[in-house]
């Protein structure tokens, strides 16, 4: 197992946190990278960058070219990539697919949405030293209708229990749990031994992640666990009207930013 993954592991038994958090280009991905245990390319750039309404819209290739240039900045920190809908549909291409981006971006390991139903899939990549990050609960390919978060029925519970079990059987290294009920995400935490990395799961996963651009007041989200640690809104606001002013009083450029 490659040693940053056996340190993600390690972390669980000690009971150290794990800090993940998205990244889509190098220069921010060179700064995530000093406070992380996990960069993620996540294909919320999808809804992020380029502002569509489905991450189904993400294709292989754009993951591929921002994985490169996050790759550029990640130096120290596991650097998983998403592998978008569609993608993964069967053993075979997942296989393909999983290997094209492991060789072009150079990433550790890659991210797949889903439970029992793709542990074929899970069990094959793994069998080929492909290594996969898992993802229950809402799994953004997947969702249709309204926003709700899982764990709420008993069959929810039971189910989710099952597939957080079936993929570690699999050979994932560690599952991110999105928007599942606290009490389900701690009965997940303590009853599997890899990583639970949640994103609107409550305290007690193994580790937490966050949507970068979110956590950075970039986008408008209102989402309830989103917490907003910086307004880059505002300061990008403050920092482009204050270069338009002094261009149109001509204090922009000065002799000091002249040849
Ligand atoms: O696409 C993404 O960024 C993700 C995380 C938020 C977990 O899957």
């Amino acid at each position: 197992m490659p040693s940053k993954i056996s340190r993600l592991i390690l972390k669980k038994k000690n009971k150290s946190k794990i800090v993940c958090l998205t990244a889509y280009s190098k220069n921010i991905a060179e700064e995530v990278d000093k406070y992380t245990d996990l960069v993620l390319v996540g294909d919320s750039l999808g809804s992020v960058l380029y502002n569509f309404d489905t991450t189904r819209k993400v294709n292989l290739s754009m993951m591929i070219e921002h994985s490169k240039s996050v790759r550029k900045g990640v130096k120290k920190s596991l650097m998983i990539v998403d592998m978008p809908f569609n993608t993964y549909k069967n053993k075979l291409q997942a296989l393909k697919n999983c290997k094209k981006i492991i060789k072009e971006t150079k990433c550790d390991g890659v991210k797949l949405e889903g439970g029992s139903k793709i542990k074929d899939i899970i069990k094959h990549l793994v069998n080929n030293k492909i290594p996969v990050m898992g993802h229950i609960g809402i799994t953004p390919q997947s969702q249709r209708g309204r926003f709700r978060y899982k764990g709420k029925t008993e069959k929810e519970k039971k189910n989710l229990l099952k597939d957080s079990k079936i993929l570690e059987e699999a050979g994932v290294f560690a599952i991110v749990l999105e928007c599942i009920e606290k009490k389900l995400s701690k009965k997940i935490t303590e009853t599997i031994e890899i990583p639970t990395i949640g994103i609107g799961s409550s305290k007690f996963c193994d580790g937490q992640i966050l949507v970068l651009d979110d956590l950075l007041g970039l986008t408008n989200s209102k989402i309830k666990f989103v917490k907003k640690y910086a307004n880059f809104k505002s300061n990008i606001r403050n920092a482009v009207k204050k270069f338009g002013s002094d261009v149109k009083r001509g204090s922009y450029p000065s002799l000091k930013h002249s040849y």
